[in-house]
């Protein structure tokens, strides 16, 4: 019996050891942590029509539902909303993806009320998300603040997730988000874009989207099958460009993306004849591949041939891309001429991917392994842009004043803190 007892001890003590001594469970798969269920997720606020006076809605379910609806309301103190809010059938799409098969669901509330707030939510009659709140955009111009991302691409749960609630943070009141590509890695990969959606979570449900694609988010010439599923965007660029060429108007401001990927000489022309015919006070445009780059052996000669004399030719305030992994902003420039009057061209990357810079007269600043984002505030003649380090630390700073004649001048706000360099 002592015998008995004495094995009993050691075996009780032996598998308390195991737990305690931290035996992990197994790492959950990517197929179990980004299933969909009939619960919405990955729910994302965007744009497809006017800023003032439309929204846009996409979520993802498991395919059994199969009657999504969004309920919408102007937003009140109180939650007697709920009663009186309007329930809008959603358009469904499938999406079979490298780890499920999901429904993709979309739906854009129309005739809304300038600059005011509402609430929404989605799902199935069952199962709802949270109730979201938006502000719609002022009808005509009015001070307009956003803030742009470079490319995410890598670790996106784990180290860029900061950075966009870093930038939240710091804006927001923040009408738009503009991503210039790279949001992800590698094109189809369901884990990637569920990383993406998670690492924004609610931001996303109250903040819409502006995303232009990069070389990662396609497949050769072949666009990533969830980016139109999971994104509702204009389609009022190239016809055989729907969502990834396109345009808005929000506030006196014409934001443009370009899908620099493909058919960009097909793109120049459309941009010529989209900005002859502008009223908007103030113009920037997104691409992913710089015409200006910070990284060595990059330099997109091609590209800047192509589309740099429309962009000085029709005055555009800010080019903002991504692509070189390192952080690099002209003054004003015309073709490769710095003076009064020209654009601001940005290379930025929120990230932790990082690669070296290779200085070039053209930057005004510079950064190596830095995970940044801009806050970029436009107010009648008065542009004001900041970047900021993940930990939110302003790192570049300037302000554009426009003229009558839509010229700009250019004011250096650089704070005198030394350049991030990467140590050799
Ligand atoms: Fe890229």
């Amino acid at each position: 019996m002592r015998r008995f007892l004495a094995i009993s001890f050691t075996v009780i003590a032996l598998i308390a050891t195991y737990r305690l001594t931290g035996q992990p469970d197994p790492k959950v798969s990517p197929a179990a942590l980004h299933r969909p269920t009939a619960n919405p997720d990955r729910i994302i606020l965007t744009w497809s029509a006017d800023p003032a006076t439309t929204a846009s809605i996409t979520w993802r379910t498991a395919p059994s539902v199969t009657k999504p609806v969004v309920q919408f309301a102007p937003a009140e103190d109180g939650a007697a909303f709920v009663k009186t809010a309007t329930t809008l059938p959603a358009h469904s799409e499938p999406l079979q993806t490298d780890l499920h098969l999901a429904h993709y669901h979309s739906a854009t509330l129309t005739g809304l009320v300038p600059n005011s707030p509402y609430v929404y939510r989605v799902g199935d009659g069952f199962n709802w998300s949270d109730w979201n709140q938006f502000r719609t955009a002022a009808a005509g111009p009015a001070p307009l603040e956003f803030i742009y991302f470079g490319d995410a691409q890598n670790d996106i749960y784990s180290l860029w997730s900061r950075v966009v609630r870093a930038g939240f943070s710091d804006a927001p009141k923040a009408r738009f988000l503009l991503h210039a590509g790279d949001l992800i890695n590698t094109a189809n990969k369901d884990e990637q874009w569920g990383e993406w959606h998670n690492a924004a979570g609610w931001i996303n449900r109250s903040i819409p989207s502006f995303p232009t694609p990069g070389n990662h988010e396609y497949g050769g010439k072949i666009l990533n099958t969830h980016w139109r599923p999971q994104f509702t965007l204009p389609s009022n660029g190239l016809p055989s460009l729907p969502e990834t060429n396109y345009y808005l108007d929000i506030q006196g401001v014409r934001v443009v993306s370009l899908n620099s990927n493909v058919l960009q000489a097909e793109q120049g022309k459309w941009l010529d004849q989209l900005l002859s015919a502008n009223p908007n006070r103030w113009t920037i445009l997104t691409f992913h591949h710089p015409i200006l780059s910070t990284a060595a052996g990059r330099d997109n000669a091609e590209l800047r041939a192509m589309w740099q004399p429309i962009i000085d030719k029709h005055k555009v305030d800010m080019v903002l891309t991504g692509h070189d992994h390192t952080y690099g902003r002209s003054n004003l420039q015309t073709g490769l001429s710095t003076k009064q009057g020209g654009t601001i061209y940005v290379v930025s990357v929120s990230g932790p991917k990082m690669y070296n810079l290779e200085k070039a007269p053209w930057m005004a600043r510079a950064a190596e392994d830095t995970q940044l984002y801009q806050v970029i505030n436009i107010d009648g003649d008065k542009l004001t842009y900041q970047a900021r380090t993940a930990r939110g630390t302003l790192y570049d700073a300037f302000e554009l004043r426009k003229s009558k004649n839509g010229t700009n001048r250019l004011t250096s706000q650089v704070p005198k803190i030394p350049e991030n360099r990467r140590a050799k």
